[in-house]
C-alpha cells in the first residue's frame, strides 16, 4: 500500500453546483482545489485564439494542432495566500475571470472530446494529489482522472434547473438573459461532454449519485460533507 493524499471527486454538468460544494470542502477541510474545468477552458481559448476553431462548432478541428499547442503551455498551480485560492498561472500570466464565461465554456467542450489533448493534461492533474488533499471538479476526476479516489460524488441537476440559476446569476449581475437561449447552449454542451468517446461524462460506478435540481448550496453542501464522513474524510 501506497500513503497518499485523500482525494475527493466532484464531477457532474455545469450548473449543478460543483463549484460552491468543491470551495467549501478545501476550505473547510484545508484540501487543495483542483478546478480541471479551467485547463480545458484555457485550451480552448488559446485555440480560438490562435483560429483552430469557430465558435459555433461547424467546423473540424486539427487535434494535433490542438495537441501542440497544449503541449507548448506552460501551465501551473500556485497557491494564492491572498485569496486562498489556487491560481492557474499560464506562460506567466494568472488566468482569471476571462475563462469564465459561457463562450469559453463551449470552445474548451470542442476540444475536450480529443483524447491526446485530455492526456496532455492528465499529469499535471495526478501531480496536485501528491501534495497534499484535493477536492478535484471536473468531468472525469471519478472515472479517469483519479479512479481510486476516497470519495466519488457525481452531482447533477436538470437542465430547466441549471437554466435557471443561469438565468438569476445574470440577472443578479445586472445583465440580460434569455432562458430559452441559455437552455439550448446547456442541452449542446452536455450532449458533447455526455457523447464523446473519450472520457464521456458519468458518474463512476462508486460514485453517489447527487441530483441538485430541488436542493440548495447549503444542502448540497450537508448531504456531500456527510457521504464524505461515512466514507472516512474527518472534518
Ligand atoms: O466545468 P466547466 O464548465 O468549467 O468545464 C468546461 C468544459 O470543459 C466542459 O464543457 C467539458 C470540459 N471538461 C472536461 O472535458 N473534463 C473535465 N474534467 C472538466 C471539463
Amino acid at each position: 500500500t501506497s500513503l497518499r493524499y485523500p482525494v475527493i471527486c466532484i464531477d457532474g454538468p455545469s450548473g449543478a453546483g460543483k463549484g460552491t460544494v468543491t470551495w467549501r470542502l478545501s476550505q473547510v477541510l484545508g484540501y487543495q482545489l483542483l478546478d480541471s474545468g479551467a485547463l480545458y477552458r484555457i485550451v480552448g481559448l488559446k485555440a480560438f485564439e490562435a483560429g483552430l476553431m469557430t465558435a459555433d462548432a461547424s467546423q473540424a478541428i486539427d487535434e494535433m494542432a490542438v495537441l501542440a499547442l497544449t503541449q507548448s503551455l506552460e501551465i501551473a498551480f500556485v497557491p494564492n495566500n491572498e485569496s486562498g485560492r489556487v491560481d492557474i498561472i499560464v506562460n506567466s500570466e494568472v488566468v482569471g475571470e476571462q475563462v469564465r464565461n459561457e463562450t469559453v465554456g463551449g470552445y474548451a467542450s470542442q476540444i475536450a472530446v480529443f483524447s491526446k489533448v485530455r492526456q496532455a493534461l492528465l499529469k499535471l492533474q495526478q501531480d496536485m494529489a501528491t501534495r497534499s488533499g484535493l477536492v478535484a471538479d471536473g468531468r472525469d476526476m471519478g472515472t479517469v482522472v483519479f479512479s481510486d479516489a476516497d470519495v466519488k460524488v457525481f452531482l447533477t441537476a436538470s437542465a430547466e434547473a441549471r437554466a435557471e440559476r443561469r438565468v438569476t446569476q445574470l440577472l443578479n449581475a445586472g445583465q440580460t438573459a434569455d432562458f430559452e437561449a441559455i437552455l439550448a447552449t446547456i442541452k449542446a454542451r452536455d450532449d458533447r461532454d455526455e457523447n464523446r468517446s473519450t472520457a464521456p461524462s458519468k458518474p463512476a460506478k462508486d460514485a453517489l449519485l447527487l441530483d441538485s435540481s430541488h436542493l440548495d448550496a447549503d444542502a448540497v453542501y450537508e448531504q456531500v460533507k456527510q457521504y464524505c464522513q461515512a466514507q472516512g474524510i474527518c472534518f
